[in-house]
């Protein structure tokens, strides 16, 4: 699979380069893009920490920390020696000004190569870096910086820190990351959508009935606790990956596949759904958080049992709510977004139910109760599917639930790009269409404050789900006011 027209040499400098998300996702994306030719030149990828390592000690860090996240079919132990020499360390006080020359001296080394600083460390750190980037003289017109969210936790913060970034950088240097959208099917639901003449004259209120996003987890908070009991499912998912997923749906045809083309299209999805006025907050949401319980074989503890989780604690681990957007495509089709850790199975998928038969000329309770669906899986298993009736094979006019298989990824390898390798592929090249910008970041924002605001100013205190459950029974009447469900209950 080619994934670049172009390739220039660049330097990838990753801040945190030690950290947890360096080691299990970008050094082997990386280490794929290199195997596929997408490091030409004399490219390097420049490690930046704190930690006290010198080369040879960070490459025995990758080969026990990183490669055993390279897919196994694409490890080769020949490419792995050549990828290594590509591999540079560089130890910084990220705080401190003064250290930043030693990373100078390593970047001279290869003039001519494109700097991309890729930002792997916590939002608070993302100011101080690009300011002594700045004042380094490390910043080129063509450099780019890759950020990782959470981008503050308000509105206001996220102002904040974006402030700062643009003192040092433009924003079509900025890429904002969501690595939702480096996922293979949502890529796929562009093409579905924008590729088909079949999707469009259906995508709309009169014949979309309802639309659900689920992203559950079996996971918890892992070594997370402080981080997340600061931060809570809302921001950590609602406010990026499932809002973005929303705009994916839902967003007008781009007029191209450009970056602006498409970001202006989700834009205006953002800023037309529904403001969140405290009654609808009370009404349309629900605040969980997961009390100890049985997942699998094992007997696992609550959330305020979690290491760095206050016993006193009101982070929710879930969130389920209902919006709707405001314009003349969606008026009155409610979307229900849904998220939680240790749910009963991991599963991430956006469920399209389209309206039900004006008049069924069967008799059989199947074909009467009948909807069609299409479900799109992220996980853990990428697939397309197009719920449907058909006829039983036999004499007598039974009806059956078929599905039609839209996906074809699994014939192209496809489920072995990870979501991190596709958007280096595209901070590699420039492209911005699957970073957020600033201005949708802001609205994502503007919608989930009153949200957070509400919940605070009226005491709404998550409601306790057991471990391996579905989430609190509220979620569920969220949609059973409309004598819907949620996707599973209709399996
Ligand atoms: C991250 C969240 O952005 O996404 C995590 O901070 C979450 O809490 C993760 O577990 C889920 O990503 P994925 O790709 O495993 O669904």
């Amino acid at each position: 699979m080619s994934e670049h027209s172009d390739p220039q040499p660049f330097d990838l400098v990753i801040f945190g380069g030690t950290g947890d998300l360096a080691m299990r996702k970008l050094v082997p994306a990386l280490y794929n893009i290199y195997k596929n030719g997408g490091m030409p030149g004399e490219s390097r990828l420049i490690a930046v920490a704190r930690t006290d390592l010198d080369v040879a000690a960070f490459h025995d860090l990758m080969a026990s920390d990183a490669q055993p996240h390279v897919h196994p079919d694409l490890f080769d132990a020949d490419t792995w020696a050549t990828f290594i020499s590509r591999v540079d360390f560089v130890r910084i006080d990220l705080m401190d000004g003064a250290s930043y020359a030693a990373l100078g001296e390593c970047l001279d080394k290869q003039p001519g190569n494109t700097r991309l600083y890729y930002l792997s460390t916590g939002p608070r750190l993302f100011g101080p870096i690009c300011n002594h980037l700045s004042a380094n003289g490390l910043i080129k017109s063509d450099s780019r910086v890759a950020v990782e969210k959470p981008l503050g936790h308000d509105r206001a913060s996220a102002n904040e820190i974006n402030d700062l970034i643009a003192a040092a950088f433009n924003e079509t240097q900025i890429f904002r990351i969501d690595h939702y959208l480096g996922k293979e099917p949502v890529q796929n639901l562009i093409a579905l959508r924008f590729g088909n003449s079949l999707f469009e004259p259906l995508w709309r209120r009169g014949r979309i009935r309802d639309v659900q996003i689920t992203v559950a987890e079996e996971l918890g908070i892992g070594r997370r606790g402080e981080f997340y009991d600061r931060t809570g499912a809302l921001r950590d998912m609602v406010q990026n990956h499932l809002l973005q997923l929303l705009c994916i749906i839902a967003m007008e045809p781009p007029i191209s596949v450009d970056g602006d083309s498409i970001r202006d299209e989700k834009l205006k999805v953002l800023r037309s759904l529904k403001p969140m006025t405290p009654e609808r907050v009370v009404n349309n949401t629900v605040r969980g958080q997961y009390v100890g319980g049985t997942l699998g074989e094992a007997e696992l503890p609550g959330y305020l049992d979690e290491n760095g989780v206050p016993a006193d604690s009101q982070t929710e681990t879930f969130v389920a709510l209902k919006t709707t957007i405001e314009n003349w495509r969606w008026a009155g089709v409610p979307f229900y977004l849904r998220t939680g850790k240790r749910m009963q199975t991991k599963v991430s998928e956006i469920v399209i139910t389209f309206d039900s038969l004006p008049h069924s000329i069967f008799s059989d309770q199947i074909a009467s109760n009948s909807v069609n669906r299409l479900v799109i899986q992220l996980q853990p298993v990428e697939s397309i599917k197009l719920h449907i009736l058909s006829k039983k094979p036999g004499d007598a006019l039974t009806l059956k639930p078929v599905m039609l298989d839209l996906d074809l990824s699994q014939s192209y390898n496809a489920n072995y790009i990870n979501a991190y390798q596709r958007l280096l592929v595209d901070l590699i090249a420039g492209k911005q269409a699957l970073f957020m910008r600033r201005d949708e970041q802001d609205a994502a924002w503007a919608w989930i404050d009153p949200i957070i605001e509400t919940w605070r100013a009226h005491g709404v205190a998550p409601k306790p789900y057991r471990v391996g459950s579905w989430g609190p029974a509220a979620s569920g009447g969220l949609l059973g006011r409309r004598g819907l469900s949620w996707h599973e209950e209709t399996l």
